[in-house]
């Protein structure tokens, strides 16, 4: 695969995607709710998603594509080129606010991430990576994250998590929000892993991504050194959902040893 030339491409299309939903703020968005109440899917959302297969389809016939709405064929393994893609990560930001919500998308070759894209559609801010060369927001490489101790930190986690659940130790991470600097939660997984390769958070944990939250992001993540697994500490599945945690690498070891319990 000529990596240079997907990534033109992947570049072109992302912003032509951003376009069209910033446009789509002018005419009739209809939403509507998927596995609960509060996971939301607009039009918007499907049309961007069969944009990206149309054009992806038209230039490269034999790529595959997961994609998180499933407007693509099925993809059950990762063998040969995958575009894992979510057409708007933060629907619910799109929805209720018209910010904070990203197009993210990978390109995976056997199972590795090569091109990982994260695109802030309304500040039209893009974050990406091409795996062994480098990582750039916009125009300017991003360099290596940089030491850094646990007090010093900022931590994207959802607030649900602190509170008496029955999937992860909350006590452990009250003991956590203590020992911070900061919390934070953006309701955009994607937007969160921007901020961590970027160093404006410091991690990022959740209980539950999809791979379309998250490819994009992982392979950008390789680039900044930042490390991202699931909550054991292991390699995320892109074909199942999962944990998820990525961080600065002085302190991804310590948040899973000391901060991080989950419940079975
Ligand atoms: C969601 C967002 C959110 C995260 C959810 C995701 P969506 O993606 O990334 O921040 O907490 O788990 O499903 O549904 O807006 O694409
Ligand atoms: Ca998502
Ligand atoms: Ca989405």
């Amino acid at each position: 695969m000529d990596i240079q030339r997907v990534d033109l491409f992947a570049k072109q299309i992302i912003k032509e995607a951003g376009k069209k939903i910033r446009d789509s703020f002018s005419y009739d968005l209809r939403v509507e709710t998927k596995s609960n109440a509060n996971d939301l899917v607009t039009n918007i959302d499907r049309e961007t998603e069969i944009f990206f297969i149309e054009k992806i389809k038209s230039k490269f016939p034999d790529h595959r594509i997961l994609g998180e709405e499933g407007m693509g064929e099925k993809v059950t393994s990762l063998e040969g080129v995958v575009w894992i893609i979510d057409p708007i990560d933060g629907t619910m930001n799109f929805v209720k606010q018209h910010r904070h919500f990203m197009i993210t998308i990978g390109v995976f070759i056997d199972g590795v991430g090569k091109l990982g894209y994260i695109f802030d559609v309304m500040r039209e801010d893009l974050f990406y990576a091409i795996e062994g060369v480098g990582a750039w927001y916009n125009d300017s490489p991003l360099r290596k994250l940089q030491p850094l101790k646990i007090e010093e930190a900022v931590i994207g986690i959802n607030a649900n998590w602190i509170t008496p659940n029955g999937k992860i130790n909350h006590e452990k991470l009250i003991e956590l929000v203590r020992t911070v600097r900061g919390t934070r939660s953006y309701g955009s997984a994607a937007m969160e892993i921007a901020f961590v390769v970027t160093g404006k958070l410091d991690a990022y944990i959740s209980m539950h991504l999809a791979p379309w939250d998250i490819g994009g992001g992982t392979v950008i993540a390789k680039e900044v050194g930042a490390i991202a697994t699931n909550l054991e500490g292991k390699y995320f599945d892109f074909l199942s959902t999962d944990t998820f945690i990525i961080a600065n690498p002085y302190i991804h070891q310590l948040l899973l040893d000391q901060y991080i319990e989950e419940l079975k």
